[in-house]
């Protein structure tokens, strides 16, 4: 992971920042020891004060998952001189993250500039050593964690010309659309190609809503049962689509039967069983 990749993690974050009061828009991108990536963008209050800003919600994001060591931040805005972590985010960042590279950016790559979290303070409150213990955790209440909420980290996206789910033409099933995974990843794509048909698990970042039982479109539009159709307004915007593979080019998948718009986050990609 490069300094560029991770700032750019941080702008797409920006886009999820809530800042009517200031509109200056903030985003985080905080990188794990194990290569995990976390975000933050700056949610904002009209109690001003009570205001979080992008980095902290990054790193409480990440320790609440359950991450405990961290190699850097990004922090990506609008603004020049790109933005410093403030005061408050900087205590806390060292706290829980130690002394972790910070970068700062915005559009102008010339302007990034990178510091250890020491340099930005150099006299922190009270804890001045990263122990690296993870706090005590009791067993109490374990066999509830299933109920947490679960972060995935896509290995790659979609590419075609449906930029909108209305747009997805109705003989999709014989067009061709890309699967582009991270290259970093390409090493988990070994002998894909021997593969006819494989399936394609993604996110359906544009989804939202969902009701339990409701009309399925593709079954008459008879009342069903979110989990006995394939509605794509689900408690979890995850779908299954079982697509032709054409082509492998390294990191570049050519699928026929994509039925996701371009730029649809993509979470994972298994074979098919024979006989199915
Ligand atoms: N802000 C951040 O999110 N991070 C920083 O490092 C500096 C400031 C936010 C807080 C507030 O929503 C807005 O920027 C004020 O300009």
């Amino acid at each position: 992971m490069n300094t560029g990749a991770l700032l750019t993690t941080a702008s797409a974050a920006r886009m999820r920042a809530y800042a009517p009061y200031s509109g200056n828009l903030v985003g985080a991108a905080l990188l794990t020891e194990e290569g995990a990536i976390i975000t933050g963008a700056n949610i904002e209050n009209a109690s001003y004060g009570i205001t979080t800003c992008a980095e902290r919600v990054a790193i409480m994001t990440a320790v609440h998952a359950g991450h405990q060591k961290f190699k850097s931040i990004a922090v990506f805005s609008d603004n020049s001189p790109p933005v410093t972590p403030c005061g408050a985010c900087r205590q806390v960042l060292w706290e829980l993250a130690g002394n972790i590279e910070v970068i700062m950016g915005n559009c102008n790559n010339e302007e990034t500039k990178i510091m250890p979290l020491q340099d930005l303070l150099p006299e922190p409150y009270g804890i001045n050593k990263w122990i690296g213990n993870s706090p005590d955790q009791k067993l109490l209440g374990k066999e509830e964690m299933w109920r947490l909420p679960v972060l995935f980290h896509p290995i790659g996206y979609t590419a075609n010309n449906y930029h909108e789910p209305g747009m997805i033409p109705e003989n999709y099933k014989e067009l061709l659309s890309q699967v582009i995974i991270n290259p970093e990843m390409e090493d988990g794509l070994y002998r894909l190609e021997e593969e006819e048909r494989i399936n394609i698990i993604s996110y359906l970042h544009l989804a939202g809503g969902y009701r339990l039982k409701d009309r399925a479109r593709g079954r008459g539009n008879e009342v069903y049962g979110v989990f006995a159709c394939r509605t794509p307004l689900r408690p979890n915007s995850i779908a299954q689509t079982t697509v032709q593979l054409v082509d492998r080019k390294g990191n570049i998948l050519t699928v026929k039967g994509l039925d996701l718009i371009n730029r649809t986050p993509v979470l994972d990609i298994k074979t098919v069983l024979p006989g199915r």
